[in-house]
């Protein structure tokens, strides 16, 4: 068995030098950081005098670390306990805001908290509850059915045995209840030994996105951000897994590449470019960063600067990513 071993005490945040870099808050300006969690971000930017932060979490426990950040900076900070996909609930009075950042994933102190249950590290009931959840993961596995749990772990955890582990959750329900390490062993009974990775991350990370809706709050949280902007505004986003990079791929390149139809045509708003975009390949880790921050390892940024007005410009990620929309719909059965 091949554990992920996470040897730090706290969350460290990933590439804070280059979202700073990115962003520039040296020279002031508000900013909206989508996942505080610890709130290094943050607590960054703040540093910086005439910068403003409005954080959310969806993560009750992020109230305590926003507690002392309020302290500290005062009126420069406002926090909400909120999905970043209702970014357009906030009241924003017309502020211009200089970027909105994403730092998707779990923290490491969510990682560690075992009430959790979001990691095959733990014991107890299967959960996997960011926060502002209707359902946990053990609902999943009793609830849904052999062909919906194979949906989930083949699109969310690209799993490629995932027909089998589906088969032998289904038997095993029937006779008695599956906690996280009953799960973790179902697993380890359906694969081959010798992975790389510890046997059982594909299949908790696809639970981790169903239960928390990940893709649907990406999705929504990248439309949304991009509604509230002003042009010169930038979205900054930091991904852990390539389901979630292929999104935020789509959706910055697809927005802006835009060719023009025809250069005797009067341009349309539909020929202009939503996004500059910032960066063609992913900024990754350092090295340096690599041996003192260890779960920074999969981490992916990517960031574009809006340039347009545009209305109506999400038909084209919603249709793209609707399959993965219709396996998250599958938890109305819940
Ligand atoms: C990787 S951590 C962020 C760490 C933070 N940048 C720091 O330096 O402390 C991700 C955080 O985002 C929060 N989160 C994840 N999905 C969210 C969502 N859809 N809406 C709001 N918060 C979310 C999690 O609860 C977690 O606290």
């Amino acid at each position: 068995m091949n554990a992920t071993i996470f040897p730090e005490k706290k969350h460290y945040p990933v590439l804070l030098n280059e979202i700073i870099s990115i962003i520039t808050p040296q020279y002031g300006g508000t900013f909206i950081d989508c996942t505080f969690g610890q709130g290094g971000y943050t607590k960054k930017i703040l540093e910086y005098p005439k910068t403003k932060v409005i954080a959310l979490d969806r993560d009750i426990e992020s109230i305590k670390a926003s507690l002392n950040v309020e302290k500290n900076f005062g009126k420069r900070f406002f926090f909400k306990n909120k999905k970043f996909s209702h970014l357009n609930e906030l009241e924003l009075n017309n502020e211009n805001i200089k970027a909105i950042i994403f730092d998707l994933g779990y923290s490491y102190t969510q990682i560690k908290d075992t009430t959790k249950g979001l990691s095959f590290n733990s014991y107890g009931d299967l959960n996997m509850k960011m926060g502002l959840n209707k359902f946990s993961a053990k609902d999943v596995i009793h609830k849904l059915n052999k062909s919906e749990l194979e949906k989930i772990f083949k699109f969310f955890g690209d799993e490629k045995d995932s027909k089998k582990i589906a088969s032998k959750i289904v038997k095993i329900r029937e006779i008695k209840k599956i906690d996280t390490q009953g799960l973790v062993k179902i697993i380890e009974a359906s694969k081959k030994k010798n992975y790389k990775i510890h046997v059982a991350t594909k299949i908790f990370q696809s639970l981790r996105v169903f239960v928390n809706k990940e893709i649907s709050e990406l999705i929504f949280g990248l439309i949304n951000a991009t509604k509230i902007l002003k042009p010169g505004g930038i979205i900054v986003v930091v991904t852990f897994h390539s389901l979630e990079d292929k999104i935020v791929k789509f959706f910055f390149r697809s927005l802006s590449e835009k060719k023009s139809i025809s250069r005797y045509m009067p341009k349309t708003d539909e020929e202009d470019n939503l996004f500059k975009l910032g960066n063609k390949k992913p900024i990754v880790p350092s090295n340096k960063e690599l041996k003192t921050n260890a779960p920074s390892r999969s981490a992916k940024l990517r960031f574009a600067t809006k340039e347009k007005n545009i209305h109506k410009f999400e038909k084209e990620i919603l249709e793209k990513f609707n399959y993965l929309l219709e396996i998250e719909n599958l938890s109305r059965k819940l």
